[in-house]
């Protein structure tokens, strides 16, 4: 390694890719291709039979879900968008009715309310957490308000126990989207059993996958039956299913079935989520050891009482401590062969909300300064703790980091 910057036209610190995400092991080979074989690939029919709540390997998915979270209902469904969409339909959010969401996020945390016709209402975020901060989501209650929806975001839950008192306070539904932080733990309790329903996305990046897929959990059982109407037809089945089902009329069913196939690749990474967890944390703890020594980059806190499952592992950048932005910062570091990136653009900048939502007035970009920073100047996220990663990889992380700093003034 030389030490001139590679964005200088020096060598790379990584001059190879880092090997890409996987965690895909013959367990989960083993166990698509048992369903294979069984030429059944899907257990579910929209008709007032069992097989309107799936087949074997979807149930038994269920069953991991509810034993690991100790919750009295699972209901997968066939990605967290649609869980998250079944979720607000099931809190019965509809045309009128305002939701409360972070505009951090994945997109679908807040167009799971347009998709019910409600309004995605936005607030400002703790500024070293990146979750909800609780006391704009008590500013921002009307009579309009039917559910706040709390994201977990990048592995760090939100702050759950006062998010549940206000929505209690206020006959509010809590939604819990932990997508990003399956089996962290907030006040004793899992992300995902706080809220009123929890849900986990099982897509290809997230630390628990099958490609696509999702689960919702809850312990109501009137949730857990609207929410089984909605992933699957469910307005076909009240004729005959009419006294179990009296009330439910006004839900709309989809299909938002999960494959045989997809939740028997999905088990095996559920029974593993503690180890996979496990590996994520150490090499999180590691960098964040690294990191006391750089003082432009802060380590991520944890809220106390609370655990940090590491989807993602965010960095504060202090512009103020070194002679670059982070934009070049960025790019530097891309050139040294390291994953790094600014996470999301704030929601309300894209224009569905202006032009769909009525330009609600939480869209304006000066009501959330907090966001605003993190996406113009400080924030930077990394994927570096994933598995397969190790120690080693992390150290070339941190080489690349000093490296940069050192040479800061060719930039
Ligand atoms: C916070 C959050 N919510 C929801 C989703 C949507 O998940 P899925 O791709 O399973 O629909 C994601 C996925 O990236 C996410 O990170």
């Amino acid at each position: 390694m030389t030490d001139k910057l590679a964005i200088l036209g020096g060598t790379p610190v990584k001059e190879t890719p880092f090997p890409g995400y996987n965690t895909i092991t013959d367990n989960e080979i083993n166990a698509a291709v048992e369903v294979m074989k069984t030429g059944i690939l899907s257990g579910y029919v929209a008709n007032p039979g069992p097989e309107f709540l799936g087949g074997k390997w979807t149930l038994e998915l269920e069953e991991e879900f509810k034993k690991l979270f100790n919750c009295k209902y699972a209901i997968s469904v066939n990605s967290a968008t649609s869980g998250l969409h079944a979720a607000l339909a099931a809190a019965g959010v509809g045309p009128g009715d305002e939701v409360i969401v972070s505009p951090y996020s994945m997109s679908a945390s807040a167009t799971a309310a347009i998709m019910c016709g409600g309004t995605p209402v936005f607030v400002d975020i703790e500024p070293d957490t990146f979750c909800l901060q609780v006391e704009h989501v008590m500013a921002a209650i009307t009579p309009r308000t039917k559910a706040i929806m709390a994201v977990n975001i990048f592995g760090l839950p939100a702050d759950l126990t006062s998010l549940r008192k206000v929505a209690d306070q206020n006959n509010l539904i809590l939604v819990e989207d932990n997508a990003q932080a399956p089996a962290a733990k907030c006040a004793g309790s899992w992300t995902g059993t706080i809220g009123d329903m929890g849900i986990f996305s099982l897509n290809r990046h997230k630390t628990m996958q099958c490609g696509e897929g999702g689960v919702v959990i809850t312990n109501d059982k009137t949730l857990a039956k609207r929410l089984r109407m909605v992933r699957n037809h469910g307005e076909t089945v009240l004729p005959e299913w009419g006294d179990e089902l009296r009330g439910h009329e006004d839900i709309v069913g989809y299909n938002y079935r999960l494959t045989e196939v997809q939740a028997a690749i999905a088990k095996p990474q559920v029974q593993r989520l503690h180890e996979l967890n496990d590996h994520r944390i150490k090499l999180a703890d590691y960098l964040s050891t690294q990191l006391q020594e750089i003082d432009f980059l802060s380590s991520p806190k944890i809220r106390e009482d609370c655990t940090h499952v590491y989807y993602l592992y965010p960095m504060i950048f202090h512009p103020d401590k070194i002679n670059i932005s982070r934009d070049r910062f960025i790019e530097a570091m891309k050139a040294e062969g390291m994953p790094v990136s600014n996470y999301v653009r704030p929601l309300y900048h894209i224009p569905l909300y202006t032009n769909k939502c009525g330009n609600h007035p939480s869209y304006d970009p000066s009501k959330n300064p907090v966001v605003e920073k993190l996406w113009k100047e400080t924030m930077i996220v990394t994927p570096i703790c994933h598995p397969p990663l190790s120690k080693e990889d992390i150290d070339l992380f941190v080489n690349a980091i000093k490296k940069i700093a050192s040479s800061s003034e060719m930039l």
